[in-house]
């Protein structure tokens, strides 16, 4: 059986995710603010750095994947260093522990949010690695409510490009590792509780969010895709980020994209 890190473990897609991996037998270790066998703040370097050193102990030094994907939604600058910069020291900091595994994997949550305005300079200080300088800018961003908004979508515009970028690499492809992430549209957790309050509140969001196939999902639906991604079976899927929204995708870029 293999044994899987999930970060962001204590609540909606995570914790369904640990649920049905636990369900079919694998050996889950979840990491979490709150509520997780590792405790860890993936906001800061202490708390990335824990993460790491607990996983490799939990796990006496060999994982079979990882899946980043502990976020946040909020309009603060915190939200960059969790969505980003902790989901990327999650599958850096981890990335040795899959080496011993006959089929490593590695999994990041990535959002149809990706798809909305966000801020370049924002994005580029993440990709760049420049976390003092990501959250200077976030701090600029949150400071007005016209642009409180676009912190999210760029940790995640971001994070998506990171995956992008190092899908094909030595370190990941040619270390035989997929690595891949999931665009989710709405989906009805913690996260999204106030925003699908209401019928109104609903309507609005989906507007923004349109999901002509089944609307709103369940966090099952995201945890059955990121439990095939993170699977023996997935062995050539490299860089791809899977929208699994109901068709925002489609409908917000047509075809062009594919
Ligand atoms: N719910 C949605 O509609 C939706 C849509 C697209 C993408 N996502 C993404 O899915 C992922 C999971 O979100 P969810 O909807 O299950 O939300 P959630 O709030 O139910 O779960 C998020 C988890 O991340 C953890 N977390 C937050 N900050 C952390 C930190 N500093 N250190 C460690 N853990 C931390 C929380 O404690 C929580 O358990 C996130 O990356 C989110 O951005 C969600």
């Amino acid at each position: 059986m293999r044994t899987i890190l999930i970060t962001g473990s204590a609540s909606g897609i995570g914790k369904v995710t640990a649920e049905l991996l636990r369900s079919r037998g694998e050996t889950v270790i979840g990491a979490d603010i709150r509520d997780a066998e590792i405790v860890a703040d993936l906001s800061t370097a202490d708390g990335r750095a824990r993460l790491a050193s607990e996983a490799a102990r939990l796990s006496g030094g060999r994982l079979d994947a990882i899946i980043a994907n502990a976020g946040l939604a909020l309009p603060v600058p915190a939200t960059v260093s969790v969505n980003f910069f902790g989901g990327v020291a999650t599958l850096e900091g981890l990335r040795p522990l899959l080496a011993g595994s006959p089929a490593p994997r590695a999994v990041a949550v990535s959002s149809m949010a990706s798809l909305m305005p966000s801020d370049a300079a924002l994005v580029e200080a993440c990709l760049a690695g420049d976390e003092p300088a990501a959250v200077a800018r976030a701090t600029e961003l949150a400071a007005d409510p016209a642009t409180a908004n676009l912190i999210y979508a760029s940790s995640k515009v971001a994070l998506s490009r990171w995956i992008r970028r190092n899908a094909a690499t030595p370190a990941w492809a040619g270390a035989s590792i997929p690595l891949n992430a999931v665009g989710p549209g709405v989906i009805a957790t913690a996260m999204t509780a106030d925003m699908i309050a209401t019928e109104e509140a609903r309507k609005g969001l989906l507007q923004m969010v349109p999901m002509p196939l089944n609307g709103i999902a369940e966090p099952i639906v995201v945890a059955n895709l990121l439990a095939w991604l993170a699977s023996v079976e997935n062995t050539h899927l490299c860089g791809q980020v899977v929208f699994v929204d109901g068709g925002s995708d489609v409908v917000i870029r047509g075809d062009s994209t594919w």
